[in-house]
């Protein structure tokens, strides 16, 4: 059985379709702000699907009382996919003093489910903080395959060197060849970017990131590409994040943006519902 959370609801006739047995659940809000959840199915095995994108907070806690509630009806095997997993970027303390926010959600989170799969983590090492199975999903496929025509023989590179195994992901797929854009300091206040060891001029080229946030980093990126005489330039993603006018801003520096649906967005046109159904 599955339990869709709010942070999923975008999936949820996806989810039906593709054959999974929807549970029914009541999620609503009290008077003064606080949620309540009340799940209407038990199975054996149940599996919880939400992202936690904005409202992020609320849709952790949303998912303890899903976790709490489920327990409470004698679930013996939960699992948790989180498709977008917030809190990913706070990784390390950085100033003393400072939590490391994506462990205490994952140890939160530890208390009531036994196997978490998330899509994409932004540091695949972080997943050590549950407690359980934890499972780090690849969208590479899926990107592939959407983007396999308009790209034909072309290029798929990372904006920087630690996107560089998402490229490889994707172009390995394709049987394309891929890099990674470089930094190289010429002046104390001088960096130039560009891509390391491949012709880009003429050719096709997709730019794989795992989350695009104000979309700074792909538009200098495609700006780079297309004075070095690139044909048409891609940018893909797996988390639409999107800041305020992001979603416009790279549509416009760009021939096309897509990403996966981990969090729905007016370009969420890969989807990763596929995979969850398979695991
Ligand atoms: C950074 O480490 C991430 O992988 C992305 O490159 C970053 O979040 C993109 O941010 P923005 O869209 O704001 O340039």
């Amino acid at each position: 059985m599955i339990v869709v959370g709010s942070g999923a609801l975008h999936l949820r006739d996806e989810l039906a379709a593709l054959g999974g047995e929807i549970g029914g659940i009541e999620i609503r809000k009290f008077p003064d702000g606080e949620k309540y959840v009340r799940v209407l199915g038990s199975a054996e095995e149940v599996t919880v699907v939400s992202s936690t994108f904005f409202p992020q907070d609320e849709h952790i806690v949303e998912l303890l009382l899903i976790g709490d509630a489920l327990r409470e009806r004698g679930v013996e095997n939960l699992r948790v996919v989180i498709p977008y997993f917030g809190y990913s970027r706070q990784d390390r303390v950085i100033r003393e003093g400072e939590p490391i926010s994506v462990r205490a959600v994952m140890r939160a989170l530890g208390l009531y489910y036994d196997e978490l799969y998330v899509f994409d983590l932004h540091n695949p090492e972080t997943l050590r903080f549950f407690p359980g199975k934890a499972v780090n999903l690849s969208p590479a496929g899926a990107i592939a395959d959407y983007f396999a025509e308009r790209l034909g023989e072309g290029v798929v590179l990372a904006p920087d060197k630690g996107a560089f195994g998402r490229a490889r992901a994707v172009a390995e797929k394709l049987g394309l060849e891929y890099s990674h854009f470089e930094k190289k300091r010429i002046s104390p206040t001088e960096v130039e970017m560009r891509p390391a060891d491949v012709d880009i001029e003429g050719r096709n080229v997709l730019i794989v990131d795992d989350i695009i946030s104000t979309g700074g980093t792909m538009i200098k990126a495609a700006n780079l590409l297309r004075g070095m005489g690139a044909e048409k330039v891609f940018v893909a993603a797996t988390h639409g994040v999107f800041a305020e006018g992001a979603v416009e801003r790279v549509s416009q520096a760009v021939d096309e943006l897509a990403v996966t649906n981990t969090i729905p967005t007016p370009v969420s046109r890969i989807s990763i519902v596929p995979k969850i159904v398979r695991l």
